[in-house]
């Protein structure tokens, strides 16, 4: 598969013609000289590409191909079972000062694990080819997008990058002579002396996801999985570029982008995080129940939001990848069918089951399991064999990747240079008691606040700790490029300094009653909470003022087709004073290790929080009769 851009010796190697930047070729040279490949190839992000490169993984057994019939130009691949996810424990902000990564992020100083580095790196990529990726983060040329180029010696993340990034040959022409975000990644798996390679590569001893937020680079070893490897994900669209944000006053933000479309036309686009696991992909994509006739929303992203100031002081928002890079388990016809649409073709599965007739399976995709598959391991599995072991077909955390372009709910303006206008923020946990459906906060500061304060509850999964609410800012914790104090004090300066900022909603889908249900129904109707927020935003609905903030009643819901009683909207609103005393001085948690740099408004939220909830009933509910 020798083609022009490839060459056997590293030290001679055969720029294409239309890359001209002096300083990608200077590091490309310098990689190949540490790194050793047996080829470099530059990567032209054509179809004819993408199909060799996965025609060559089903030669060495990286990927199966798929039946056409039921998915076609689809493949699957089943990794390493130790390489399956991000791994946090192993990922490193490593900025020129300690305090700069702040306590929730892993420090190492620079030059100790540059030394680090430059010894694993040395010869790595033997036996190997070294792929050259090209890519855009966000629309080619829009003044939002930013460039990036990765290295690496894995043709499966060179196709993955193709799916999830605007990837190859044009993304020179944008960069001309500028500069760009460097993201290094191998394998860890040299292969010498005619050493066999195996299907998923990686490195089982040393693993190192690093990042120099002051060189924006990106240095990652021994994993060859999702965020780990696409590094224009994780590591370049929130981490380093959550810095560059800090530093140039954007924002990079773990959020969906959707469009709510009211039935006038009237278009109305949010931003919304939420921690893992609470369905953001969901969310992005929820289609409205069939009563809340002529709403229509259309899905810009679904995990990761740019959002800057356009010249009118106001905040637009690109969704900076081109791809989804989905959890595949829970993934249904009854939990979104626009994400089932998607992946119909041109799709790669990663440790999802493989059923006889080759085609995908994994658990909840069907009510009823088929009745024999081979599992993300490889192995032989029946329902009867998950019942007795346990085991499951596909791993937890196993992903589909496909085009953005292939949704149904895709927005018009999904690729507009410019974003789109935000109207409001949305944030959510997973909360199983004490937090109601929605409130709205009462100015933008508090709606940081509440932000920065969101907790997601352990499921049941992890027996010990069911309840245990672990704090993620943001939904931010594991990807905050820097001090989390300091990001704090960059929403709130966004906020002073954007003009009519975008309102702040809290919302909680997972609220459960006394028999240990779920009180609200969650997916489609969804879409009756987003209805109250666009018309909070465009001041058409009516509000309470809670302890919390601006909460609906219950006539301010959009009910038709759904029955749902006033008594259980009540309840599902409910605000247990002492339950909230308790959450509020549990924030202490989180701002105990961060006070250096915590905003000085914050204590004073904390302490207004504090008097409202005192001040209030027992039990503050929309049944009292206090409004
Ligand atoms: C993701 C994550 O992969 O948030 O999107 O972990
Ligand atoms: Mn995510």
């Amino acid at each position: 598969m020798q083609t022009n851009s490839e060459t056997a010796a590293a030290g001679n190697i055969p720029f294409p013609e239309h890359l001209q930047n002096q300083k990608v070729r200077d590091w490309i040279r310098d990689v190949a000289a540490l790194c050793k490949p047996d080829k470099v190839y530059f990567c032209d992000g054509t179809d004819e590409e993408y199909d060799r490169l996965c025609h060559l993984m089903v030669e060495s057994g990286t990927f199966r191909r798929l039946n056409p019939e039921k998915r076609p130009n689809s493949y699957l691949a089943l990794s390493d079972p130790t390489d399956v996810a991000r791994v946090e424990d192993r990922t490193f902000i490593c900025s020129l000062r300690k305090r700069d990564a702040g306590p929730t992020n892993n420090w190492v100083d620079p030059r100790e694990m540059k030394g680090t580095l430059n010894k694993l790196f040395d010869g790595c990529m033997r036996g190997r080819t070294m792929y050259v990726i090209p890519f855009s983060m966000g629309p080619l040329g829009s003044a939002i997008s930013h460039i990036g180029v990765e290295i690496s010696d894995s043709p499966y993340v060179a196709v993955n990058m193709r799916i999830m990034t605007r990837m190859g040959k044009k993304v020179w022409e944008v960069l001309g002579d500028k500069d760009f975000v460097r993201c290094l990644h191998s394998v860890g798996m040299p292969l010498v002396d005619g050493q066999k390679d195996v299907a998923w590569p990686c490195n089982k001893d040393h693993k190192y996801i690093v990042h120099f937020p002051e060189e924006r680079s990106i240095w990652s070893f021994g994993s060859g999985y999702g965020g780990n490897a696409l590094l224009g994900k994780k590591c370049f669209a929130l981490r380093i570029a959550s810095t560059m944000g800090r530093d140039d006053g954007w924002l990079a933000e773990h959020m969906l982008i959707l469009g709510a479309e009211s039935p006038t036309g009237e278009k109305t686009y949010l931003a919304a995080a939420f921690p893992s696991a609470c369905g953001k992909t969901n969310f992005a994509m929820l289609i409205p129940p069939k009563s809340m006739d002529g709403w229509k929303i259309t899905t810009i992203g679904d995990d990761i939001a740019w959002i800057k100031p356009g010249p009118d002081g106001r905040l637009y928002a690109i969704n900076p990848e081109a791809g989804y890079f989905g959890v595949a388990p829970g993934t249904s016809y009854k939990s979104n069918p626009n994400a089932m649409d998607t992946i119909k073709k041109n799709t790669i599965f990663t440790n999802v089951a493989l059923t006889p007739d080759g085609d995908v399976w994994w658990e909840d995709m069907t009510d009823t399991p088929p009745p024999e598959l081979m599992d993300w391991q490889g192995n032989r599995w029946t329902p009867e064999i998950a019942k007795e072991t346990g085991r499951k077909a596909a791993h937890p955390n196993a992903r589909f990747t496909a085009p953005a372009a292939q949704c149904p709910s895709i927005d018009p303006k999904w690729e507009d240079p410019s974003g789109v206008r935000i109207s409001a923020f949305i944030f959510g946990g997973r909360r199983a008691s004490a937090v109601p459906l929605v409130y709205q906060a009462v100015n933008w500061n508090f709606g940081v606040y509440m932000a920065a304060t969101i907790g997601s509850e352990m499921t049941a999964a992890a027996a010990g700790n069911i309840g245990q609410v672990r704090r993620d800012p943001f939904a931010m914790l594991p990807f905050c490029g820097y001090h989390m104090g300091d990001y704090f004090n960059h929403w709130l300066q966004m906020g002073r300094n954007a003009s009519n900022p975008p309102r702040i909603f809290c919302v909680n889908w997972f609220r459960k009653g006394k028999d240990g249900k779920f009180m609200w129904p969650g997916f489609g109707e969804n879409a009756r909470v987003l209805k109250w927020i666009v018309e909070r935003v465009r001041g058409k609905a009516y509000a309470i003022e809670s302890p919390l903030g601006w909460m609906p009643r219950y006539q301010d819901i959009d009910w038709g087709g759904l029955d749902f009683t006033q008594d259980q909207f009540n309840t599902l609103m409910d605000l247990d004073r002492e339950a909230w005393k308790k959450e509020v001085l549990s924030h202490e948690e989180l701002f105990e290790g961060l006070y250096d740099r915590l905003p000085k408004e914050f204590m004073l939220m904390r302490e207004l929080l504090l008097s409202s909830l005192w001040r209030s009933p027992e039990h503050w509910n929309l049944a009292a009769e206090r409004y």
